[in-house]
Order: C-alpha cells, then structure tokens, then sequence
C-alpha cells in the first residue's frame, strides 16, 4: 500500500471543488485541510472533501501546517506567487493552479522558492496530462510529420465565469494570460521550439468597460451560478495572436469570449498544426483528432479514449494522480514550472503586444537576453 498523502486546499472556488471530487476517487489521500476567505464556500468544501477537513479562512494559517505534505492552490491569479511562494517556504510540495503568475516578477519569485526549498511545483496546465493531447504528441513522435511548421488554436467560447476578478486586469493577468496559457503551452509542445516573439491585436467588442454587461452566461445557465453585471471589464473580449519559434515554426491564436450560449459549432475548441511533410493534425472539441496528407493521405478520425472524470478538464484525474507521486517521492513533475514559465512569457508578451502595438520578443518579457 502506497503511504498516505496528506494535502491542504487553497480556494473554494469552481476549481478547488474540482480537485475536492477529484481527489475523494483515488486511494491512500487525505484531505486534512481547506481555506477559503468565505466561510461557508471553505465549509462546502470541505463537506465535498469526505474527510472531515480542519477549515479556516486565512490562506497564511493552511500553508504552514505542520503534517500536510502537499498543498494545492486554486485561488484568483493574483494570489498564485504569494500563496505558492509561502507553501514552498513551508517545506511544501504544490499543485498550482495555471497561470504560474500574472508578472514576470511573480514567477521568477515562485521559480526562486522552488530553488531554495527542494520542493516540487506542479502547474494546472491540464491537458498535458490529457489522453488527446498526448497521443497528438505521440503521432508527431513518430516523424511522419517532420518538423512542425504552423500552428493554431481556435478558442471560441461564452465569457468568463461569473465572478469579479476575472475581468481585472490585475487580478486576472489579462484573458490571454487567465485563459490561453494552456494554448500557448500545447503550441510550445508541438512546436518542439522555443517561442522567440509574438505579434497581437485584441480589443473589446462586447464585454467593453464603461457599459453594464451581464457575463457569465454558460455558468448561470449549466451550473446555476449568479449571474454577475460587469460595468468596468478592463480584460479583452477577442484576440489574434501569432507566436514565431525559433526554429521558424508560426503559431496563431484566435480568441473570442462572447459567444451566446457558448462554442456548439461541431468542431468546437480546434488546435491544429502542420508538418513540412505536408501532413496535417486537427484536435476538434477535446474529443477526435483528424489526420491527413503528407504521409497519411485521406483524412481519418482517431478518437483517443476519454479520460476519466473532469469531463471540462480533460487529464485532470492523471494530474492529481501524479501530484501524489510527487508528494510521495520528490519526482520532478511532467507540467513543472519551466513549461509554466515559457507559456506565462507568451502570454505576457501578447498582452503587451496589444498595449503597445508592435511586435514583442520574449526576451524582453523575462529580462533574460
Ligand atoms: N486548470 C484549469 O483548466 C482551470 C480551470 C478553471 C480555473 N482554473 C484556475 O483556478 C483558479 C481558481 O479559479 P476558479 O474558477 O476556481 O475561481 P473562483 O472564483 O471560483 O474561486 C476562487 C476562490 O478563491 C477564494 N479566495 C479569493 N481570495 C482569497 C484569499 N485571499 N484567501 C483564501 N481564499 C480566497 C474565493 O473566495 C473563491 O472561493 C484560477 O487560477 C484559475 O485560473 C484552472
């Protein structure tokens, strides 16, 4: 029997309840504590544990008990290097929730805490724990692909949930940042490259500051979340990104936050990329994937099996499943805070990009030449 991981929860929010469901499925875990700032969301939490958790509402109280060995963070963005950095400070290993940060200053904050303490950071960046995505990764193994030339995602979705901090620009980071990180990160694996500069334009179209919007829409309607008016949204609503590799490889970026109810086009969330072979891969919805041309010829549909649980958050079994190994053993986690780190600098640079009209090297955002 494998020793029993004893773990700490910080945020009671959408995300912390995931992990709350998520962990009760799996043997030899405990849930020995939760936080939330509001009482009665730390006491659902807590109920939805199953394991009678200790519960208070400071964040600064859960990360220093003394028998948790590790702790996940699912707090708004702007609390990630704080919370994170005291957890590591504390002796603790942690699931973090993506992004890493909001600033560049903030993850170079949490990657020195990891340094110094020996302790392992493991980032939400879900879908690289995902059946789908591995097997694209998978298939360009094989070399049938050759080296990959372009790549694209079509994020096409209802607004953000329902809640305030999600249109701050401050305590989001920025959509690109709150949102695409994981884009960005599946562009950084599939290119197999370092991204070098980014180029982006976005704006408001619909969720615009200054006039009174209700948001939320999908959330209120599937989950019967409150529904929330914004008046003073300071986040995009629509973006296009392009993303150039070091290795010549392109990548491009479309997101758009305001489809009503939400993305029920058949191909839904579509990542795709092209090889010099003249072969191409399409990711449709989190579900099949479409291979053709090159040397694959006609188009063929494979459909990887579902993962299980987080039907939202496809890998998110896997990924709790490898924290508790890290726990267990100090493995150096698959999405660690390298691979978190180069998808924050590409998010970071498209929102300057579109501040600051021009083009954005990479190098700029980290301060490393
Ligand atoms: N991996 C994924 O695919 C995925 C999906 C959704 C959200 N997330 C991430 O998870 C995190 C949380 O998102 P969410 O949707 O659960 O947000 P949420 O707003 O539903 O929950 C956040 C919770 O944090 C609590 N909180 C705020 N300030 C606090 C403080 N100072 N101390 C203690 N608790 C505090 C709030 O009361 C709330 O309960 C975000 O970083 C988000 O980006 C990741």
């Amino acid at each position: 029997m494998a020793a029993q991981v004893r773990l700490g929860i910080v945020g009671a929010g959408y995300m912390g309840m995931e992990h709350a469901h998520g962990f009760r499925l799996l043997p030899d875990v405990q849930i020995a504590a939760v936080c939330d700032r509001d009482a009665a969301a730390a006491e659902r939490l807590a109920a939805a544990t199953g394991h009678q958790p200790r519960i208070c509402t400071r964040w600064e109280e859960l990360v220093t008990q003394p028998d948790l060995d590790g702790i996940i963070i699912t707090v708004p963005n702007f609390l990630h290097h704080p919370v994170a950095e005291a957890a590591l400070k504390a002796g603790k290993h942690v699931l973090l929730e993506k992004p890493l940060a909001t600033t560049v200053e903030g993850a170079h904050a949490v990657l020195k805490a990891a340094e110094t303490s020996g302790r392992q950071v493991q980032i939400g960046l879900v879908y690289r724990y995902s059946h789908l995505y591995n097997k694209m990764a998978e298939i360009l193994a094989d070399g049938q692909f050759g080296p990959v030339t372009m790549l694209w995602c079509k994020e096409f979705r209802a607004s953000f949930p329902p809640n305030p901090w999600f249109y701050s620009q401050e305590a989001s980071g920025g959509s690109l940042v709150e949102k695409n990180c994981h884009h960005f990160d599946l562009f950084n694996w599939f290119a197999g490259s370092r991204p070098k500069k980014v180029f982006a334009m976005g704006g408001q179209h619909v969720i615009r500051q200054g006039q009174p919007t209700e948001v939320g829409w999908w959330y209120v309607q599937q989950d019967g979340a409150e529904p929330l008016t914004v008046t003073d949204s300071q986040v995009i609503d629509n973006a296009w990104v392009t993303v150039e590799y070091e290795n010549d490889a392109r990548a491009n970026l479309g997101l758009c936050l305001y489809l009503r109810p939400n993305n029920l086009a058949e191909e839904g969330l579509e990542i795709g990329l092209i090889g010099e072979t003249g072969a191409q891969m399409v990711a449709y919805a989190n579900k099949k994937i479409g291979l053709s041309g090159g040397p694959f010829g006609d188009l063929r549909y494979i459909v990887p099996d579902r993962d299980t649980f987080s039907p939202w958050h496809i890998g998110g079994q896997r990924e709790r499943t490898e924290f508790l190994e890290t726990c267990r053993t100090g493995k150096k986690p698959w999405a660690d805070l390298q691979i978190a780190y180069d998808s924050l600098l590409v998010a970071l640079a498209a929102e300057r990009s579109i501040k600051e009209e021009r083009v954005v090297y990479l190098s700029e955002v980290s301060g490393h030449a």
